[in-house]
């Protein structure tokens, strides 16, 4: 006990003299959004706000047990079949948030006797499914298909699993799909992406990023799709095998019902989107050509990071950016190297204020 408290005040201490004490703030009503991940604007539509409340009506609140025990109805069904539909995949699993399909799935799908070759910028949920898992974890240089092929060669695992993120969420760079599956081909290796900040964003009717090829698509509600929740698209045995054995899914109450009510109404809006996802294309364009050092710029999408010489400049860009009526966050090791203030654009913005972030930026 007393040891614990020592650990709290050392690391609160070391928080403060750092700079890095954090604390939870309400967002400022008084701001625009430049960091949720409401990127169609949907969590504040009033179809999904109307169907959440009609779910309520329907289902009540909690869905009272997991869904193998009482927890199930039909309508999550419903929704992992038109997830699935959508997204040209056999068959769809719904999980509570993004955070629990990664950890719940990898560690079902992976054990010791497997190799997990992850970008060393994936998300934390997928560093600790492999974790969990007990698989042996190779890290490979962020989006460099030769250095993953070298490894792939390398270590020649018969039990071989490729894991990455379709759109990663600090540089808002892609990851080389075609190499991907040209990879997992050549190695017999399965390909697990997370396409969290690319669904409903990019593709055909919102589809995202990830490559049908691969064996598991990752994709979560609570971003472009204005709810929470996750859904793996996979094969059909492969849904019935995590169903049994992803701890996450088995072990937890299941999500609200009205949760997927609503989500059954956001696939169908983000799929007729097209007009948000194109002004959101030009917005991001316009706030990118306004980074002036372009080597260090690697994003092509809407999540924009205007990286900075320090954290304290990180700090005061978020303050300049407020002054003018923006709300952003500097972004500080260690959860990245470089301290940056990130711009999650959204597609509300319009073209004055892009106009107006562009010059912030100029004059930074
Ligand atoms: C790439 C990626 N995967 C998974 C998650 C977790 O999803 P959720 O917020 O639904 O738990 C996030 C962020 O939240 C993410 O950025």
């Amino acid at each position: 006990m007393q040891a614990f408290t020592k650990q709290v005040e050392n690391f609160l201490l070391h928080a403060e003299k750092t700079n890095r004490l954090r604390s939870l703030e309400a967002p400022p009503e008084n701001l625009i959004d430049l960091c949720s991940n409401d990127y169609l604007g949907l969590a504040k539509h009033r179809r999904i706000k109307d169907a959440l409340k009609t779910g309520v009506d329907l289902y009540g609140g909690g869905s009272t047990a997991s869904r193998l025990v009482r927890g199930h109805r039909g309508i999550f069904a419903q929704v992992e079949r038109q997830t699935a539909e959508w997204l040209g995949g056999e068959a769809a699993l719904f999980f509570a948030n993004g955070y629990a399909a990664n950890v719940g799935a990898l560690s079902a799908i992976c054990d010791s006797s497997y190799v997990a070759f992850i970008d060393r910028l994936a998300h934390a949920s997928l560093v600790d499914g492999v974790r969990l898992s007990g698989a042996q974890k190779v890290y490979f240089r962020h989006n460099d298909m030769q250095h993953l092929g070298e490894l792939l060669a390398k270590h020649r695992a018969t039990k071989a699993i490729i894991i990455t993120e379709s759109l990663f969420s600090m540089d808002g760079d892609m990851a080389p799909a075609g190499a991907l599956i040209d990879l997992k081909t050549k190695f017999d290796a399965l390909l697990y992406i997370d396409d969290a900040h690319g669904i409903g964003v990019y593709g055909d009717a919102g589809c995202g990023l990830s490559p049908r090829e691969a064996d598991f698509r990752v994709i979560t509600f609570g971003k472009a799709l204005g709810l929470e929740g996750a859904a793996i698209v996979c094969s059909d045995a492969s849904r019935s095998y995590l169903l049994h054995n992803a701890r996450t899914f088995v072990f937890s109450t299941a999500p609200m019902p009205a949760i997927l009510h609503a989500a059954a109404v956001a696939i169908e809006l983000v799929k007729g989107m097209q007009g948000e996802r194109e002004r959101l294309q030009q917005v991001s364009a316009t706030i990118r050509n306004a980074v002036k050092d372009a080597a260090r710029m690697k994003s092509s999408s809407h999540i924009v990071p205007l990286i900075c010489e320090s954290e304290a400049a990180a700090l005061e860009l978020a303050g300049r950016f407020a002054a003018a009526g923006f709300h952003t966050r500097a972004i500080r090791p260690p959860t990245v190297k470089e301290s940056r203030v990130r711009l999650s654009l959204n597609s509300n913005l319009t073209a004055e204020q892009a106009a107006q972030i562009a010059g912030l930026i100029g004059a930074a």
